[in-house]
Formats: structure tokens, sequence, C-alpha cells
């Protein structure tokens, strides 16, 4: 059966097999703390056995409400930010053609999902606004507190906007709200307003959150097939549950575990395909606030290949020796672009006449990796088959499950992100939000 790979034998230089493998026990007891729910923060474990228990009854509802609004919608504004945005944003982009927004209306290609709520960029609420005030649009707005700002502030002007657009009756028929069950803003709000609501289980955190509504909803919304994708984490959730290097997650968890303990303290994801740039947001938003504490932490970053080898390459291959990639390969492209023979060949590439594109690319890669090996970048690789669904399920629950394991083989809590309040509260003292005075007094002297 294909599906996804670990490779790594291009890090031996750097760190031995038996140096790995000196940490399975350690990744053993990480594995068994996520199954039996004892380590750090064992109040957020729902996601571990989520794609197996996701019941038949939530997808057929999730699938009837994107139905739903792709009829009544030319445009659906999902709302939101950090988990509550990125595995969304990540798959539509794997999936989606890379010009769905300049398709036509009515191509089959274009994407209806926009995002909003995760900035606080004034021009780009302007502009998305002005892009709507002819358009027939609606609204899911995602939040498990509910009371995050960014996000507040997007659904305050887009839902007054609709309201004039279609009226208060019409616009709650077509908002969405994805909440906790019973605390925050939001409930109450969706409470009085009448909205469709979705619940983020307590034990589910807000990065670890694609595989339930908060991404299913857009995805599927976006016209992508959330079954399979829920039937390729549930395929991964069944491989990784082993303390054994047959599980991918724990070989990813333990090698870049080793790297790091071997003075490799950033992790760059890198991929040959423009398709995947958010699924490194994604990415390093799960790895960052998961891992980012108590002083330690692989520091998560981000390549887009060949592209930034014309920018980044020659500090990867030639800067400090503190990098190692984890490069995100995908084995098959969907379509086919044939280089043409030319006969005067003025450009010189008739050398590439009858090949693929993909082909090139993959020679790019393979060039790239022969040659960060030789400049002491452990390299290790991620295969995915192909961008279809049922891979990047495999892929997210991979991730989630290794990021898990990583945690605790810092012996950190993954499931929270203390450092995150910091800037809200002095984000909220500048602009004296009631209740912080003591806070705006503060901020103030120091400014
Ligand atoms: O992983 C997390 O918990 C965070 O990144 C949240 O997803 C993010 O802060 C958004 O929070 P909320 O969904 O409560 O608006």
């Amino acid at each position: 059966m294909e599906t996804i790979k670990v490779n790594v034998k291009d890090v031996l230089q750097t760190v031995t097999g038996e140096q790995i493998q000196a940490l399975n026990p350690e990744a053993a007891a990480a594995l068994e703390k996520l199954h039996k729910g004892t380590g750090l923060g064992s109040d957020f474990l729902g996601w571990v056995n989520l794609p197996s228990e996701t019941p038949e009854s939530l997808v057929a509802d999730i699938e009837a409400v994107a139905k739903d609004l792709r009829e009544k919608c030319e445009f659906v504004v999902a709302i939101g930010i950090g988990g509550s945005y990125l595995g969304a944003k990540a798959v539509i982009e794997a999936l989606s053609d890379s010009f769905s927004s300049l398709r036509d209306k009515g191509d089959a290609r274009r994407c209806n999902v926009l995002f909003a709520g995760q900035n606080i960029g004034e021009d780009y609420l302007n502009e998305l606004q002005d892009l709507l005030k002819d358009k027939n649009f609606g609204i899911v707005v995602i939040s498990k507190s509910g009371t995050t700002t960014e996000p507040a502030i997007a659904f305050r002007l887009l839902k007054e906007q609709l309201e004039k657009q279609v009226g208060k009756a019409e616009a709650a028929k077509r908002i969405v709200a994805i909440t906790d069950e019973k605390r925050g803003a939001l409930r109450q709000l969706a409470t009085e307003e009448g909205y469709k609501t979705f619940v983020i289980a307590d034990n589910v955190g807000g990065r670890f959150s694609v595989l339930t509504p908060v991404g299913l909803l857009p995805i599927a919304v976006a016209g992508f097939d959330i079954r399979k994708l829920l039937a390729g984490a549930c395929h991964m959730e069944a491989a990784t549950k082993e303390a054994n290097d047959e599980n991918p997650s724990f070989l990813y968890a333990t090698t870049r575990n080793a790297l790091y303990r071997a003075g490799k303290k950033i992790e760059i994801m890198v991929n040959y395909n423009p398709k995947l740039h958010y699924f490194g947001e994604w990415w390093k938003q799960l790895y960052g606030e998961s891992e980012g504490k108590d002083g330690k932490g692989i520091y998560p970053a981000s390549v887009d290949n060949s592209t930034d080898l014309h920018s980044m390459g020659q500090w990867i291959q030639d800067g400090e020796r503190t990098i190692f990639e984890t490069v995100l390969s995908v084995e098959k492209a969907d379509k086919t672009t044939v280089i043409p023979s030319d006969e005067a060949n003025l450009d010189g590439l008739n050398y590439l006449a009858g090949k693929r594109v993909d082909e090139v690319n993959k020679m790019a890669e393979l060039g790239t990796r022969l040659a960060h090996v030789d400049g002491k970048v452990p390299n290790l690789r991620v295969t995915i088959p192909a961008l279809k669904e049922e891979y990047l399920g495999e892929l997210i629950y991979f991730f989630e499950k290794a990021c898990g394991i990583s945690g605790y083989l810092l012996d950190v809590n993954p499931f929270n992100q203390p450092g995150v309040e910091a800037y809200k509260k002095n984000m909220f003292a500048l602009l004296e939000k009631p209740g912080y005075e003591a806070e705006t007094a503060a901020i103030k002297s120091r400014i």
C-alpha cells in the first residue's frame, strides 16, 4: 500500500544509528504517556484517537452544512487564527488549483473559501470587505476560546456587513460558529443569534484540531473529501501505535531529538512544491508552540524550494552548522507538463527536451540534498505519494503523533502555550481594555 515514508539515512554522518536508537526507551515511555494519558498536559489528548473515533453522524453533518453553504454562497470566509486557521489553510492550499482565486466564477477549480481573522491588517480587512460588497457570502467563525481578538474583530466587521447585505435572518442562516461547548463570547453570541454551531472538544488543543470541524468544515466547503482525509489519518493512527522504528512518528521523533542533542537546534521544513507552503506554516505552529518552552525546543523554520534556494540556499549550504532539514517530498506530480524541443535552441535547453518538469524538480531536490549533506546539514526525508486527501490526512496525524512524542522527549508539556499570553497582556493594556487598568498604568510608564 502506498503510504508516507520516513528516511533517516542522510543524518547518519552527524548522529549514528546507535545514538538515535539510544532514545528508543525514552520515546517508548513518551508514546505510552500519550496512549495512557499519564504525561504532562494529559487533559489535551483528545486528538490521539480522534480519527478512528469521529462519529459518522458528525462527518455527515459537516458535509451537509458545507453543501448548504456552497449552494448559497459564492464565497465563504473562514475566520480564525493559529490552530483555528492554519490546518484548513494548509490542506486547502495543498489540494487547490494554484490559480484558483483567478478562475472564473463557475469554474470547478475556483476555491470559494477565503480567510480572515488571521491578522489585524486594516488594508486586508478593508479589501476583503470591498470584494464581498456585491457578493453572496457566508461565514464560518472559528475560535476555541471564543475570545481571541483577531478573529473577533474580523467577525464583528463581516457579520455587520452580511446582515446589511442580506438581512439579519438570512445572515444567521449563513453563519456557522465552531467553538467551545459552553464557554466564551462566541458561544454566547452564537446561542443568542441562533447560529448553527459545531463544538471543539475540551480535550483537543487548537494546533491539534485540524481533523475536527475546525479544519473539516472549511475543507469540505472548499470541495474536498473529508472522509478520505480522515481515512488517511485513521491509517496513520493505526501505524503509529508501536514503539519501534516501523512507526514513522517514533522514528522521526527520535531522530530529530538525537540531532537536537547533537547541537542541531534549528529544523528547516523543506518542500519542492509551492502548494505545500502553508503545510510548512501549520507544521511550524504545531512544533513551535508545542516544544518552545522552559528554555528548550528545536526552532522550526521552513523554505519553499527551489524558490528559496535562490535566497536562503547560501545560508543553508554554508552558514552556521546548527541546522538540519526535513524534506517533504511528493513522489508524483498530479499534472503532466513536458519541456518542448526548440529547433534553434538559443536558450541551450534542448538537453531537457522531452523531460517532465517534475523530473527536473526531482533532480533539483536530489542535487540539493547531496550538496547539503556535503555541507554537513543532516537531511531527514518524509515522502508522500501524492497531494491527495488520504495522504495529507496521514501526514497530519504523523506529525501530530511525532510532536507529542518529541515534546515528552524534551520533558515539556507539549499541549500548553503560556508564552502566547505575554503579547496579549501588553496589547490589551495598550488598548486600555477594561480590567487591565493596572497593566495600562505600568506599560505607559515604560514608553
Ligand atoms: O494552538 C493553540 O491553542 C493556539 O494557537 C490557538 O489555536 C490560537 O491562539 C487561536 O485560539 P482560539 O481558537 O481560541 O481563537
